[in-house]
């Protein structure tokens, strides 16, 4: 099999809505490398969006799946329970950053993890109002686009969406946002859109994704609290990416001063298998009637005994800590470049959801530059992925059990690509 053949067959097979951004195709993975159909390899730091904190194919998580695989496959959670679902229910439970007791439901993608905590909000709350950020990114379904605060390429030509949905800015120092500014923008929303009494829920990004890993200060999130404090509002926070050790802490919002009503978890969560949840307050959690939550895949078992395994991996192999050493050693690599490389405007990140900014010579957003980084690591054997409102920046989402050896190679090549 070649990529030439492939990629044609693609293209007359799929919709080009399903935009892919390599030409190459995957035969086979192991830890922080891929593979593709001519034997080309790739270190690999996309790790498939933020999905493989434990890397490809843990031997740990296929042993899990394995067993699983053995013993039953589906038979609907809702239908026929199973322990593993409650365990794993237990553990997030106990280790999510929730004042009080606690309660998880699964689900299977993010945005469903997204629409859920959304509907729980409303159910909890009685009102309908939603406030998002603008960068902000929560999914492909029709809710999550309402809440997605980009409008190239997530909404173009499919509204109307959900209405009750409002955007403040998200506070960012390298585009002139303060905390203050984005805060006062809430403010407004107040006097010139809706009542806070009709809001259900302010959700968030902790370190935005797709948005260009902009880390919310901690002012900001203790700033919201006061607000949801003050009006009855739930704060969620959308932990879809940053979840599961990938800032440091098995949850981001572990490190800010504030706690949020309920959670969204997806990607990382499973290591690959499709799985993703929502934890909250208990009284929260246990407002929707029963039946008004689920989904005939919801709680995969295959994905739920990978999940426990990942928890297991994450503790093993101190996870968090080695993000933390990661992130501070990409940064700091990032930052010795900056004279080299004058387009380098800004290197910023929470653990290792590490993030490069670059700006042409008059300050503006420089996408060309990104993309060209992009493109020369990957003719180069690594897989980078670019982010950010103006397309400028690059992520490095590289699996957490990365070898040194295997990561100072991709130092090696990223460093090239910057001096191009
Ligand atoms: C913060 C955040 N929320 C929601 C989603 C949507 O997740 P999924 O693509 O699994 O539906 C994503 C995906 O990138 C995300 O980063």
């Amino acid at each position: 099999m070649r990529n030439a053949s492939l990629q044609e067959r693609k293209n007359a097979a799929t919709p080009r809505g399903v935009g892919v951004m390599c030409d190459f195709y995957a035969e086979r993975a192991e830890g922080a490398e891929l593979w593709d159909v001519e034997g080309q390899r790739y270190i690999d730091f996309a790790a498939g969006i933020a999905v493989l904190n434990t890397g490809h194919r843990h031997p740990k998580l296929i042993a899990a799946i394995e067993a699983q695989l053995k013993a039953f496959t589906h038979t609907a959670y809702q239908i026929v329970p199973y322990e593993s679902y409650v365990s794993l229910a237990e553990q997030i439970n106990a280790r999510a950053p929730i004042e009080g007791p606690a309660k998880t439901a699964f689900f299977t993608t993010g945005a469903e993890a997204v629409e859920n905590a959304v509907k729980i909000a409303r159910a909890a709350t009685g009102r309908t109002g939603l406030i998002a950020f603008s960068g902000g990114f929560h999914g492909r379904t029709m809710m999550g686009m309402a809440l997605t605060g980009k409008v190239v390429p997530y909404k173009v030509g499919f509204g109307p969406f959900p209405g009750e949905v409002y955007h403040a800015p998200f506070p960012n120092a390298a585009h002139g946002v303060s905390v203050e500014d984005a805060i006062d923008a809430v403010q407004t929303l107040f006097k010139a859109d809706i009542d806070p009494a009709r809001v259900a829920a302010i959700i968030l990004e902790p370190v935005q994704g797709e948005g260009g890993f902009n880390v919310a200060p901690p002012a900001f999130m203790q700033a919201l609290r006061e607000i949801c404090d003050t009006h009855g509002i739930l704060l969620i926070a959308d932990e879809v990416q940053t979840g599961f050790a990938r800032t440091g802490s098995l949850f981001a919002m572990e490190q800010y001063p504030v706690k949020a009503d309920l959670i969204t978890m997806a990607k990382s969560l499973a290591g690959g298998m499709p799985l993703s949840g929502v934890v909250g307050r208990k009284a929260i959690m246990d407002a929707p009637a029963p039946g008004g939550l689920g989904g005939t895949y919801a709680g995969n078992p295959l994905a739920v005994a990978s999940a426990l395994a990942v928890l297991e991996v994450i503790d093993e192999e101190k996870l968090c800590e080695r993000s933390k050493a990661l992130g501070d050693k990409l940064i700091a690599f990032l930052n010795a470049r900056r004279d080299a490389v004058p387009q380098i405007a800004d290197a910023r990140g929470l653990g290792s959801m590490v993030a490069v900014e670059f700006n042409d010579a008059a300050g503006k957003p420089d996408a060309a530059f990104a993309k060209k980084v992009q493109q020369h690591a990957l003719a180069n054997g690594l897989l980078l992925l670019t982010c950010g409102t103006y397309g400028n920046v690059i992520r490095f989402l590289y699996p957490l059990t990365i070898s040194d050896a295997l990561f100072d190679e991709a130092l090696a090549v990223l460093d090239a690509a910057l001096k191009q």
